[in-house]
Parts: structure tokens; C-alpha cells; sequence
């Protein structure tokens, strides 16, 4: 009998992604994902399921092993504990900068900074090493609203083309990480599963190959 493997996507853009990309290494859910209700899903392979997860939630599946793999942004992990994962692949796809970003033409006052973001982790470890004194607020989104409000003189988020933040009257800053989507894998998986995980891992490697 062959070990089940499940892989833990993240729902939203990503997702979009993930899916032509799973279907050139030929793995497909059986039903129509975008369709249904479910969050767990049968594949082509009969040891392959697929779980539909918020991003956020994808690697704490992973950490404890309860996935065997994870597609999640790199902004998201590195928000997330990754003690049991190995970054194996970056799937090259969702790509993004997470940046700061401030109101157009104003300066930084000469204070202790205030800073808001979803990805607090991240945002203190960046001015720590900078640094710069600062204090990090939690958001849980519409960043661009805090240095308009006065709640913050900087943003830590993510950035693509720029229209949000001009839209809101803000300019990108400094460049923290170029984000894209990775394959993680659950270190125990990795050992106990290995004959099972490697031939997924070289499927998936060679259709981000085919895409490059
Ligand atoms: P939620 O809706 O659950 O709060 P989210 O807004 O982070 O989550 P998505 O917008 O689907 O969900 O983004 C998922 C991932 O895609 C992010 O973690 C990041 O890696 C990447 N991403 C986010 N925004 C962009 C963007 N504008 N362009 C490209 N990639 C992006
Ligand atoms: C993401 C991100 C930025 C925006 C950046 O938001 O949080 O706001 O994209 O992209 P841009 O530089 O191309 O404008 P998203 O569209 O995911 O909306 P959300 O706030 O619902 O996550
Ligand atoms: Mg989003």
C-alpha cells in the first residue's frame, strides 16, 4: 500500500497559480476546486490529496506535520515558526517585493518610528537590523490606511506594481525581501516519506524548469 501524501495550498492568488503549475508535474484535483466547498480534494494520484488553506495557516499544517508539503508565499513563512520545515523549491510564481513605504514626500520624524504591518516578525527583525528605533502595530490589512490616519509613519507590506500605494498616496521606501511562492516540506516527512516526496519534488521541479 502506498503512504498518503498531502500537500497544503494556499487559497487566493497563489492558488491560481499553483494549479497549472501542479497539472504540468500531472497532479490534478478530481473535482473542480473553484467550485466546490470542500477544502480537502482527491487527485489523479491515489496517494495524493490536496488541502485548500488560508496562506497564513499553510505552514503551522506543515510545522506539525499534519501536510506533508506546503505552497506558501515567502513573506508568509517568514512570519511563521519553521523549525520542522525545509524550503525545498521556489515555485517562481506570485511574485512580489514586501517593502516600506511612507506617505508621498514626507519625511520620517526624529522619534521613535511607528510602523504598522501584517507582518510584524519581519517588520521588527528589518528596523533591529537597520538600527532604527521602532515600534511595530499589528494590522490585519488595508496597511495603506495607517500613515494616512496618522496610526504609523511606515508600512511594511507587500508590493507588485505599485498601483495600491499610489492610489492611496504612498510611495515604496526600502526593499525588505523579494517574495515569491515556495514548496516546504515537513522535516520528519522528509526522512520518513523520502521514496515517496522525492519523485513529487522532481515532478514539480521540472515544471518550474518548463516554465523558466
Ligand atoms: P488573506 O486574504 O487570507 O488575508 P492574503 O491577502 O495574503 O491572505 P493573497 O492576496 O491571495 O492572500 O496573497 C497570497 C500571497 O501572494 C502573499 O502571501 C504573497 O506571497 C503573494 N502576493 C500578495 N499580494 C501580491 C501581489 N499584489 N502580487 C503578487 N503576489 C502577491
Ligand atoms: C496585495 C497587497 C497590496 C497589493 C500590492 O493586496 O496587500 O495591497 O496587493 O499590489 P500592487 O502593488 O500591484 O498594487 P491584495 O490585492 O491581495 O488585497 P488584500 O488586501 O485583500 O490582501
Ligand atoms: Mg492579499
Amino acid at each position: 500500500m502506498s503512504e498518503t501524501l498531502t500537500i497544503a495550498l494556499s487559497k487566493g492568488r497563489i492558488l491560481k497559480e499553483t494549479l497549472p503549475l501542479l497539472e504540468k508535474a500531472n497532479i490534478y484535483p478530481l473535482e473542480d476546486i473553484s467550485k466546490s466547498r470542500k477544502l480537502i480534494f482527491d487527485t489523479n494520484h491515489e496517494n495524493i490529496k490536496l488541502v485548500i488553506l488560508r496562506a497564513t495557516d499553510v505552514p503551522t499544517y506543515v510545522e506539525h506535520g499534519v501536510a506533508d508539503f506546503g505552497v506558501a508565499g515567502k513573506d508568509v513563512l517568514m512570519e511563521a515558526n519553521t523549525k520542522n520545515l525545509y524550503e525545498l523549491l521556489d515555485l517562481k510564481i506570485s511574485k512580489c517585493r514586501l517593502m516600506t513605504a511612507g506617505v508621498q514626500g514626507q519625511e520620517l520624524p526624529n522619534r521613535r518610528l511607528k510602523v504598522a504591518s501584517k507582518f510584524t516578525k519581519t517588520a521588527k527583525a528589518y528596523f533591529a537590523e537597520q538600527g532604527i528605533q521602532a515600534d511595530v502595530i499589528k494590522l490585519y490589512g488595508a496597511m495603506e490606511l495607517a500613515p494616512i490616519m496618522g496610526l504609523a509613519d511606515l508600512i511594511v507590506d507587500i508590493v507588485d506594481t505599485g498601483n495600491t500605494l499610489r492610489a492611496n498616496g504612498l510611495e515604496a521606501r526600502d526593499l525588505i525581501a523579494d517574495i515569491s511562492t515556495r514548496l516546504v516540506v515537513n522535516k520528519a516527512a522528509y526522512k520518513t516519506k523520502y521514496e515517496h516526496i522525492q519523485p513529487i519534488l522532481d515532478m514539480l521541479n521540472g515544471a518550474v524548469s518548463a516554465e523558466a
